[in-house]
C-alpha cells in the first residue's frame, strides 16, 4: 500500500513536471519560437542562482494563466547555452526579456510575482491604446487594478495623438483606453477631451482636470493610481520609486497594526495627496528596508520620509510617538522644505593614508565633485569578494599616478557605499565610474576588465584631461627566467587561470548583484 502510494505520488510529479507550460528552449530552437510566437516572455537563468529559484513556481504560474491569452513564457538554461545568453547581452541572472519576434526584444521591467508578470505581460499584448465601444468600456475597467479611458472627439487628432504619446510611454505600467462616443463620456459626466483613471481602490475613480497635455496626463496617471495609503511591497515598490513623488513610509509589523496607523494617518495622506504618497510597510518582512531609511531595524513602529528623485531619507525620530498631530507637522515641516535630510556617513578621515583617496559620505562632495580633476570611484562593500580581490590592483594603480605627478589631475578614490549615503544608483559591487573634470554630471561607468592596464586606458580615453600612466607588469613578475617546458606549462596555468577567474567574476558578479539587490531592497 505505502509502496503504491509513493508510486502513484512518483507519477503524479512526473504529470505536473511535464504540465509545465513553461517552454524550455536551446541555441536550436530558440529562433524559431520567438519567430512563431507573437509574444514571448524568456527567462535567462541559471541553475545556482537564488533568485531563478525564487521566481520557479511564480513563472510557472504566470505561464500557466497567460496560456489562454497565447502568450508564451520560455526560459534558457544559460550555463548550457551561453552563446545564445551571451547574444542577448545577458550579464547577471535571471534575466527576462520580452520578444515581439526575433528582433524586436525588450527588457523586462515588472516585479517577479505571477500576478506582476501576468499583469505586465497582458498589457505587453495589448495595443498601448485599446479603442473602447459601449460594448467594451465596462470589461476594460475592469482588466487591471487601474485603467485610464480618455474621452475624446473623433476628428480631435491632436487629443488622441498627444494621449496616444502618453500611453506609449507608460505601457508598461497602465492600461490605456479611449472612446470617441460621445454619449460614454455623458454617462461619465466628463466634457470632452477628458481622462478618466479607474482603480480598484479607494474612490474608485479620479477624473483629469487639467489642460488635455502630455505631461499633465502622465503626472495624473502616476499620482492618481497610487493608493491614499497603499502598501510597500515586492509588487508596488518599483512603482513607488518611479513615481518622482515622496514616500512616506509607516513600518509596523502586524496587520492589526497597519491598520490602526493607516486610520490614524489618513487624513494627513488626504491632505498631501500628490505630495507625498503614504504607504505602509511590512516591519516582519521587510524590516531591513528601515535601515535604508537611516531608522534603526529594530524598533517598530516608526515613520520615514524618502525623497525618492533625490534618495535623501527624512526619519522620524523613533523616540516619538506616530499620532495624525506629532507625524502631520513632520510631514507639514518636510513639505516646506524644513526637515535636513539624514545622512549616513562615515567620519571623514583625519588623513588620507594611502594613494587610493576614501570618500566618506561627509567629503564626497569635496573629492568627487572638484571639477579639476577627473575623479574614478570605486563603490565596494565590505563583504565583496571581488572588491577585495580588486583592493592590491587599486593600490597599485593609485601609486601610478601619484609617482607620475599626476595626481593634480588625476584621482583615484573608493568609497564604502554600504557605510556611506552616496546620491548614485549603486547596482552591485564593485561598481566604478569616473567623474571628469568639467563635466560631474554625466559619470563614465566602467565596464572592462578590473586589470590595471584597462583601468588606466580608461581613465585615459574617458577622462578630460587625457591623463596616462605607464604600467609595467613585467616589475611584478619574479626575475627568475623558467626554463621553456615550465614557461610553457605557466602560461597555460596562468590562460586557465584568467579563464577560471572569468567565469567567477560573472558568477560572482552576478551574486553580488543579488546581494547588492538584497541589500538595496530592490527586491522589495
Ligand atoms: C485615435 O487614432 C487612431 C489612429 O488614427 C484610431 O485608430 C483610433 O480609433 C483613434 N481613437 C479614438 C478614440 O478615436
Ligand atoms: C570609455 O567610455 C566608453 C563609454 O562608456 C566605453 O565604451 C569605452 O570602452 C571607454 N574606454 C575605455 C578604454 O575603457
Amino acid at each position: 500500500m505505502r509502496n503504491f502510494k509513493a508510486l502513484a505520488l512518483g507519477a503524479a510529479v512526473a504529470a505536473v513536471a511535464s504540465a509545465s507550460d513553461v517552454e524550455v528552449l536551446t541555441k536550436d530552437s530558440f529562433s524559431e519560437f520567438v519567430k512563431g510566437n507573437d509574444l514571448v516572455l524568456a527567462e535567462f537563468y541559471a541553475p545556482w542562482c537564488g533568485h531563478c529559484k525564487a521566481l520557479a513556481p511564480e513563472y510557472e504560474e504566470a505561464a500557466t494563466t497567460l496560456k489562454e491569452k497565447n502568450i508564451k513564457l520560455a526560459k534558457v538554461d544559460c550555463t548550457e547555452e551561453a552563446d545564445l545568453c551571451q547574444s542577448y547581452g545577458v550579464e547577471g541572472y535571471p534575466t527576462l526579456k520580452v520578444f515581439r519576434g526575433p528582433d524586436n526584444v525588450n527588457a523586462y521591467s515588472g516585479a517577479r510575482k505571477a500576478p506582476a508578470i501576468v499583469s505586465y505581460m497582458t498589457k505587453q499584448s495589448m495595443p498601448a491604446v485599446s479603442t473602447l465601444t459601449k460594448d467594451t468600456i465596462q470589461d476594460f475597467k475592469t482588466q487591471d487594478k487601474v485603467v485610464l479611458v480618455a474621452y475624446f472627439a473623433a476628428d480631435d487628432k491632436t487629443s488622441n495623438t498627444t494621449y496616444t504619446e502618453v500611453a506609449e510611454k507608460l505601457r508598461d505600467s497602465y492600461l490605456f483606453g479611449a472612446s470617441n462616443d460621445a454619449d460614454l463620456a455623458k454617462d461619465e459626466g466628463v466634457t470632452v477631451p477628458s481622462v478618466v483613471l479607474y482603480k480598484s481602490f479607494d474612490e474608485g475613480k479620479s477624473v483629469f482636470k487639467e489642460a488635455f497635455e502630455g505631461e499633465a496626463i502622465e503626472k495624473f496617471a502616476k499620482t492618481a493610481s497610487i493608493p491614499l495609503i497603499g502598501e510597500v511591497g515586492p509588487d508596488t515598490y518599483a512603482g513607488y520609486m518611479a513615481a518622482g513623488i515622496p514616500l512616506a513610509y509607516i513600518f509596523a509589523e502586524t496587520p492589526e497594526e497597519r491598520t490602526t496607523l493607516s486610520e490614524e494617518l489618513k487624513g494627513l495622506a488626504e491632505k498631501h495627496r500628490g505630495a507625498v504618497s503614504f504607504a505602509t510597510i511590512d516591519a516582519k518582512a521587510f524590516g531591513a528596508h528601515a535601515g535604508n531609511l537611516n531608522l534603526k531595524t529594530d524598533q517598530f513602529p516608526s515613520f520615514a520620509i524618502q525623497d525618492t528623485v533625490n534618495n535623501k531619507k527624512f526619519p522620524y525620530d523613533q523616540e516619538g510617538k506616530i499620532t495624525a498631530e506629532l507625524i502631520g507637522k513632520f510631514v507639514a515641516d518636510f513639505v516646506a522644505g524644513d526637515v535636513e535630510p539624514s545622512i549616513k556617513s562615515e567620519p571623514i578621515p583625519e588623513k588620507q593614508e594611502g594613494p587610493v583617496q576614501i570618500i566618506v559620505a561627509k567629503n564626497y562632495d569635496d573629492i568627487v565633485l572638484d571639477d579639476a580633476k577627473d575623479v574614478l570611484v570605486e563603490f565596494y562593500a565590505p563583504w565583496c569578494g571581488h572588491c577585495k580581490a580588486l583592493a592590491p590592483k587599486y593600490d597599485i594603480l593609485a601609486g601610478l599616478y601619484v609617482d607620475a605627478g599626476l595626481d593634480s589631475k588625476v584621482t583615484i578614490a573608493k568609497v564604502d557605499a554600504t557605510a556611506n549615503d552616496v546620491p548614485d544608483e549603486i547596482q552591485g559591487f564593485p561598481t566604478i565610474k569616473l567623474y571628469k573634470a568639467g563635466d560631474k554630471t554625466n559619470p563614465v561607468t566602467y565596464s572592462g576588465s578590473r586589470s590595471i592596464e584597462d583601468l588606466i586606458k580608461f581613465v585615459k580615453e574617458n577622462g578630460t584631461h587625457a591623463a596616462e600612466v605607464t604600467y609595467e607588469e613585467e616589475a611584478e613578475k619574479p626575475i627568475v627566467e623558467p626554463m621553456a617546458e615550465q614557461a610553457e606549462a605557466a602560461t597555460e596555468s596562468e590562460e586557465s587561470a584568467a579563464e577560471e577567474a572569468t567565469e567567477t567574476a560573472k558568477s560572482e558578479a552576478s551574486e553580488a548583484s543579488e546581494a547588492a539587490a538584497t541589500e538595496s531592497h530592490d527586491e522589495l
